[in-house]
């Protein structure tokens, strides 16, 4: 009723919102005749945090890099603010892997490498790059070989350089996994911050305490299908999918 409201006013305006930022239907992923994932709908919007949870192997890395361009569906194609993510949209996002590339060079010259791939000029890159691992706490490592770099370290550089493109969407998949009660807090600050300049964060975590801290919705996932879409306090609570409740409880594996 609403949108039909607003779609008399401001149809085109009516039409964006309706999709959300980044949706899809019918989409498949297969692979050798198996199918990785299945998801009939899926509509994720700008806000708050996306949590993204669910077992190992139930296809949460494959749904970001999905979203994010990296691999095209068997079936289904994924919308940006309504438009087909091509590669001018893709490049409004960003996104941390579960184990991150990190360039054989200074922590500096890792960030400026981002910079100079999103076409800040030269000289604005070494101050906007000392801004950015300032934000982080890494501003004394900068001159530091960033394979050197503890693996906290290391996890805060690849969220710094990510958000150094000022992404509209950033995925992030178990960026703390590993981490120590520190690492984590910094880089959910990172996160935090981000999130409140108005970057989309979708973030895969099996963290329930970290779910709880930075989102504002949950998906769950189970053997490549969408389960559930809740937002995130009903989600803890009471869980709609029987899978979800299992997988809270500690009973559901894979
Ligand atoms: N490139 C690939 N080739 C073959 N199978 C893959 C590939 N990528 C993912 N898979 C399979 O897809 C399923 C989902 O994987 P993944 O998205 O990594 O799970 P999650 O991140 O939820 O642990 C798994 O069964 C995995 O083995
Ligand atoms: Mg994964």
């Amino acid at each position: 009723m609403f949108d039909r409201t607003m779609s008399t006013l401001h149809p085109e305006h009516s039409i964006r919102a309706s999709h959300g930022l980044l949706s899809a239907s019918d989409l498949t992923v297969t692979l050798d005749g198996k199918t990785l994932l299945d998801i009939p709908s899926i509509r994720i919007d700008a806000g708050g945090p996306t949590i993204v949870m669910g077992p190992n192997g139930a296809g949460k890395s494959l749904l970001l890099r999905l979203l994010h361009g990296l691999v095209l569906p068997s079936r289904g194609s994924i919308f940006m603010q309504g438009d087909p993510l091509d590669a001018k949209r893709r490049r409004r996002q960003a996104m941390v892997f579960q184990s991150p590339v990190i360039l054989r060079r200074s922590v500096r010259a890792n960030v400026e490498f981002a910079l100079a791939a999103h076409g800040v000029p030269r000289a604005r890159r070494r101050s906007e790059a000392i801004r950015l691992l300032t934000v982080a706490g890494l501003q004394d490592k900068a001159r530091q070989s960033a394979p050197s770099l503890s693996g906290g370290e290391r996890q805060k550089l690849t969220v710094v350089r990510a958000l150094a493109t000022r992404p509209e969407v950033l995925f992030l998949d178990e960026p703390t996994s590993n981490l120590d009660p520190a690492s984590v807090m910094a880089i959910e600050n990172l996160i935090m911050n981000a999130s409140a300049e108005g970057t989309k964060i979708v973030l895969v975590t099996h963290d329930i305490g970290q779910a709880g801290r930075l989102g504002e919705d949950v998906l769950f996932l189970h053997q490549g299908r969408i389960t559930e879409q809740t937002p995130l306090q009903a989600f803890t609570v009471s869980p709609k999918s029987q899978e979800a409740a299992a997988y809270l409880s500690g009973e559901l594996l894979i």
